[in-house]
């Protein structure tokens, strides 16, 4: 296979919800047929923050990869496997921690985020500290050339270019630096209007069936200053709106819609109807493809095992190289 690598991951610490399909998935999806794609499910890094419960780890592995086969990703196109069944994740981890800086790490913007937010857990480890360098080295394994995120994590992949070019200006060119490939889409607002999020208890997950979807749509917050179906609304504050943007790709309806809210020409339920019938279509075939991918447990666990293998080759060249160059 000739082109390019790139590589990504998602931990698995619960269902996938509609956000993850937005901002990250739907673009997998055509990355796959034009790169050379690794995905990997990160057990490794939910270890991380959860190591004193890891009790579904190992079912929730199953249940991201259902969500990924059913959005089309593809491990005829991509390598899809488990971060812990490729073992030189843990040792170029290692390898880079040689070389990696304390200060990098405490200065990091998103350990200190989340020590913060994560209060009700124990984080002060040492293998939380280095979350930054186990995904450097997950990125730098396969020498990606580029990787697809969102905003949110741009500041841990420049991290990894400074691991990759510090681990190269001692021991030779081994890595090269990563380049970023932004994911289009924006933030998904969850029912309650802040980030969609798998622990805000906001999220419409990929695996609900379309009652309980309609039953958070139904519910799910609006432009707060329309109280009535009498008042006007502004469409740019309604997290409704904004998830119109993403699903509804009928341009005609979503101009009726902008100008009903604007004009009260419209209801509220009325638009989160509208807006069921497009995720409605969008996700019948998902949730078709999903149960039937659930009835196959040993078929996943083929996927999985096919994915590690065409890893594990990658891997190995890159780890000989470090090894060389390390002069070990
Ligand atoms: P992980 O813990 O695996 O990093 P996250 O839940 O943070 O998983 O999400 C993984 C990726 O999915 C993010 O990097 C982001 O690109 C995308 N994503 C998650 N939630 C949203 C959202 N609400 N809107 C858009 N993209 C999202
Ligand atoms: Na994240």
């Amino acid at each position: 296979d000739n082109r390019k690598r790139i590589f990504s991951a998602m931990r698995p610490t619960g269902r996938l919800h509609y956000g993850h399909m937005a901002g990250a998935l739907i673009n997998w999806v055509k990355l796959q047929d034009e790169y050379n794609c690794f995905w990997g499910i990160a057990d490794w890094h939910a270890m991380m923050s959860d190591y004193a419960d890891p009790g579904r780890l190992k079912d929730n592995c199953y249940e991201i990869l259902l969500d990924w086969l059913a959005v089309g990703v593809d491990p005829e196109k991509a390598s899809v496997f488990v971060q812990s069944h490729v073992k030189q994740h843990a040792e170029i981890h290692l390898a880079l921690s040689m070389i990696t800086p304390l200060g990098w790490l405490q200065r990091c913007p998103t350990y200190k985020e989340q020590i913060l937010n994560l209060q009700n857990k124990d984080l002060s480890t040492y293998a939380f500290l280095g979350y930054p360098v186990l995904m450097a080295g997950d990125i730098l394994l396969y020498k990606s050339f580029a990787v697809p995120v969102g905003e949110d994590q741009s500041a841990h992949l420049e991290l990894t270019r400074e691991i990759a070019r510090r681990f190269n200006g001692f021991y030779g060119e081994i890595f090269p630096e990563p380049g970023t490939l932004l994911t289009p889409a924006a933030k998904m607002p969850g029912t309650d209007g802040r980030k969609m999020s798998k622990s805000y208890g906001n999220s419409l997950q990929i695996a609900e069936d379309m009652d309980t979807i309609w039953g958070k749509v139904r519910t799910m917050m609006t432009d707060p200053a329309r109280e009535r179906r009498t008042d006007k609304g502004t469409p740019e504050k309604c997290p409704v709106w904004d998830v119109h943007k993403f699903f509804n790709k009928d341009a005609q309806e979503l101009s009726e819609i902008y100008e009903g809210c604007m004009t009260a020409g419209i209801g509220c339920v009325d638009c989160k109807k509208k807006l069921m019938v497009h995720l409605s279509e969008m996700m019948d075939p998902i949730q078709k493809r999903r149960t039937e991918f659930a009835k196959q447990r040993d078929d996943l666990k083929q996927i999985l095992e096919a994915g590690a293998a065409r890893a594990r080759a990658v891997a190995e060249e890159t780890m000989a190289d470090v090894y060389r160059a390390m002069n070990l």
